[in-house]
């Protein structure tokens, strides 16, 4: 998604400048060109509209005939300064320069290259054309920020291509290429070689068109039936449930067809004021700049720079090697396999293959990509001749220490000297990984995410000798394959699977204690999750926690009493649910007797247990684990465990993440509530954690820690 890998413009980070400076003015004879000019993503600051407000009144004096809008840098316009939002509105508004536009005594064409996005798409549908480079994209990502356009986005939009198709824009906030935004009406022309000068021959060519303003058009709302509507409406909330922005893009194009331009532009304004003060708005856009700002690492040198990777060599062609050579192929980067035998590495290259085919088969990717990857991707079982080839090593083979470091001995003495090795290890320590080496500056944790091509996040791990070169590495190779990397601390579990284990002897106490699997799915399903942990743990195999238990000596009495049934989950057809031939998730009567027989055995009195009360005791112990998480620097900042959740546990960006609800209901009732749960559970672990402590007696955040530690 576009709104992702733009990038945003911070106050104070731009001198203080004259609006002149951000939009250049240019006569061309009777057409004048107004370019855009700040960078990097031209966001409509104050500064901006003001500079285009007194462009088009010079352009006005000089009597031109048109006037061309265009974007310097990288693109036209990723739209509203973010920044701005909350603070008190300086003119002109958005609005206002739209007037000017529209009043304009002649045509204003803009010229679309890189992203018309939000209030920059919307600049363009106030102008009385469109033109734009052939790799232009324009959309309304509002919605993924909480709230809906709100600069008339949804009244022009439907106004030019109809409701159910301005709906399917704003409600999902996808982009849509230059070709099928001219398809669609939205773009008038698309123009190869030199935009600027393509526009400027087109605004000529034109200059005696009649062009109706979107606000005026009513062609294509006209007879609009609103069932229709609403079952299209229907088909596109679906897919986001819990978020109230789509509902509310939805509600603003109804009001497209149903009322006059005005109103609807009231509605819009209404819509965006109420949601974009909401907690869902504030929780998104946390999310938003907390995706950059995990990019920036505290304390990195400014010079430390990336070793280059032409090749990248997978050790392990498993479930997770398998699914991060994907990802280095997917992303254009050659990459070798290396299995211990002939057939392994057969089976790993088929997966891939599969997968890749399922993918062709559903029209997602075209034949011709998918033979571009396979080619990228290639295997072996000649591990020291492989990896002498290799400019970065990942390791992805069972997740035993005595294997990894014999590997890593071997893998110290194959590669050339320089090249940085990698461990996706989900638990050992890097640093005795690292010690099984002549080079630990250059061994580094990637710890990828199941399913490895799929899931963005990545924690890279840091080791007690890891370089900063070594670092930057795993940090721009992330990068550059498609995931978000976000450095953390050597520790058992690092950020992710640490915070989630303290969930699960909570999950186990409220089995015994009232809950059935499905009532603690549906809390958290409810609160949006993709899936509740129970339905997880059915689908990861729940043999896998009854090893990890054996091995430490621990008991979970219920959670065993199922294994024991021979229950492991989906791959046994049964675990905490049962499950058709297509893997539908049914209640088990089974379990619910299972579950009362030990409660009876272990004499607990059941009760009934309240959805809040559900929550809190999921969510809290993650909270506790995150601040020691905090207080030991594994994780730099609290942005970055949110980040963590967002990008690699289904947790809802609508919901910000876990440090930042702790935060939404304010950590003196965090540490009351903690105290509370510790002593009614008799869980030590959830015994307030010193920073929560003093964070509440201080009145304090988590948000006000991340901002300290970035300045
Ligand atoms: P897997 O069992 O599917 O794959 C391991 C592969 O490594 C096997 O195909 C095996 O033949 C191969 N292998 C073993 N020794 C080797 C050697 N000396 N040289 C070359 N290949 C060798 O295991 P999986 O699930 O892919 O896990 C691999 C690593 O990834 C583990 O460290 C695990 O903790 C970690 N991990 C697993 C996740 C998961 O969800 N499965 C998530 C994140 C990390």
């Amino acid at each position: 998604p576009i709104g992702r890998t733009a990038t945003i413009s911070f106050e104070g980070e731009t001198p203080v400048a004259q609006d002149a400076d951000f939009v250049q003015h240019e006569a061309k004879g009777e057409v004048h060109v107004l370019r855009l000019a700040n960078p990097p993503v031209n966001t409509l600051r104050t500064e901006i509209r003001a500079g285009l407000m007194n462009g088009l009144n010079k352009a006005k004096a000089a009597g031109a005939k048109a006037v061309v809008l265009i974007g310097s840098g990288r693109m036209f316009s990723a739209g509203a300064e973010m920044t701005e939002f909350g603070k008190p509105r300086q003119p002109p508004s958005l609005t206002e320069v739209f007037d000017a536009i529209e009043g304009y005594p002649g045509i204003v064409v803009a010229a679309i290259h890189g992203s018309a996005l939000g209030g920059g798409l919307e600049l363009a549908l106030a102008c009385h054309a469109r033109v734009a480079g052939a790799g232009a994209q324009v959309g309304l990502p509002e919605v993924k920020r909480g709230f809906v356009p709100g600069a008339g986005g949804t009244q022009r939009l439907p106004r030019m291509i109809g409701a159910e198709e301005a709906a399917k824009i704003i409600v999902s906030g996808d982009p849509v290429p230059a070709v099928k935004a001219q398809k669609l009406g939205i773009i008038d022309a698309v123009i190869d070689g030199d935009l600027e000068e393509g526009a400027v021959a087109w605004a000529k060519a034109n200059l005696s068109k009649t062009f109706t303003l979107a606000r005026n058009r009513t062609d294509k709302i006209e007879g609009q039936d609103p069932a229709a509507y609403d079952a299209v409406i229907a088909g596109l909330l679906r897919r986001t449930r819990g978020q109230e922005s789509p509902k509310g893009c939805a509600e603003a194009v109804r009001a497209a067809f149903t009322m006059p331009f005005e109103e609807g532009l009231a509605k819009e304004r209404e819509l965006f004021q109420s949601l974009v003060s909401g907690e869902q708005s504030k929780a998104l856009r946390h999310i938003f700049f907390g995706e950059r700002e995990v990019l920036r690492i505290p304390g990195q040198p400014a010079d430390a720079k990336s070793l280059p990777v032409e090749r990248l060599v997978v050790i392990g062609g498993g479930t997770m090697g398998g699914g991060i050579a994907m990802s280095a192929a997917n992303n254009g980067v050659p990459v070798t396999i290396v299995e211990t035998s002939e057939e392994a590495l057969k089976k790993g290259l088929a997966r891939c293959h599969a997968n890749w085919e399922r993918t062709v088969s559903t029209g997602r990717l075209s034949q011709e990509e998918y033979e571009k990857r396979k080619a990228l991707l290639t295997g072996s079982t000649d591990f020291e001749g492989t990896v002498a080839k290799a400019d970065l090593v990942i390791e992805a083979v069972f997740e035993n220490m005595d294997v990894k470091k014999e590997v890593f001995a071997r893998l110290d003495k194959a590669a050339r000297p320089g090249v940085p090795l990698a461990s996706n290890t989900s638990t050992l320590s890097i640093d005795e990984i690292a010690s099984a080496t002549q080079r630990p500056e250059l061994v580094v944790g990637m710890h990828f995410f199941s399913p490895a091509n799929v899931m963005r996040l990545l924690e890279n791990v840091r080791g007690a000798k890891s370089s900063w070169a070594t670092i930057a590495t795993a940090t721009e190779f992330g990068k550059r394959i498609g995931k978000l990397p976000v450095l953390v601390g050597n520790c058992d579990g690092f950020v992710g699977n640490r915070m989630t284990g303290k969930r699960t002897p909570q999950v186990e106490k409220l089995l015994l204690e009232g809950c059935l699997p499905q009532d603690i799915d549906k809390v958290m399903e409810g609160y949006g999750m993709a899936m509740g942990p129970l339905a997880t743990g059915d689908l990861a195999g729940l043999d896998i926690g009854a090893a990890v238990r054996k091995a430490r000596g621990t008991v979970a009495p219920v959670a065993d009493a199922i294994v024991a049934q021979g229950r492991f989950g989906q791959k046994t057809g049964k675990g905490w649910y049962m499950y058709d031939e297509k893997r539908t998730r049914l209640v088990d009567p089974e379990v619910e007797k299972i579950i009362l027989d030990v409660a009876e055995k272990m004499q607990v009195r059941r009760r009934k247990i309240s959805d809040e009360e559900i929550l809190e005791r999921l969510l809290l112990p993650m909270v506790n684990e995150g601040a020691r998480i905090l207080e030991e620097g594994v994780a730099y900042r609290p942005i970055d465990i949110d980040v963590i959740f967002i990008n690699g546990f289904g947790w809802p960006a609508f919901r910000g993440g876990p440090m930042f609800w702790a935060d939404s209901i304010g950590l003196k009732a965090v540490r009351d509530k903690l105290a509370h749960y510790a002593e009614l559970t008799n869980d030590a672990n959830l015994k307030p954690a010193a920073l929560i402590e003093k964070l509440a007696a201080e009145g304090g955040s988590f948000a006000g820690m991340s901002a300290k530690a970035n300045a």
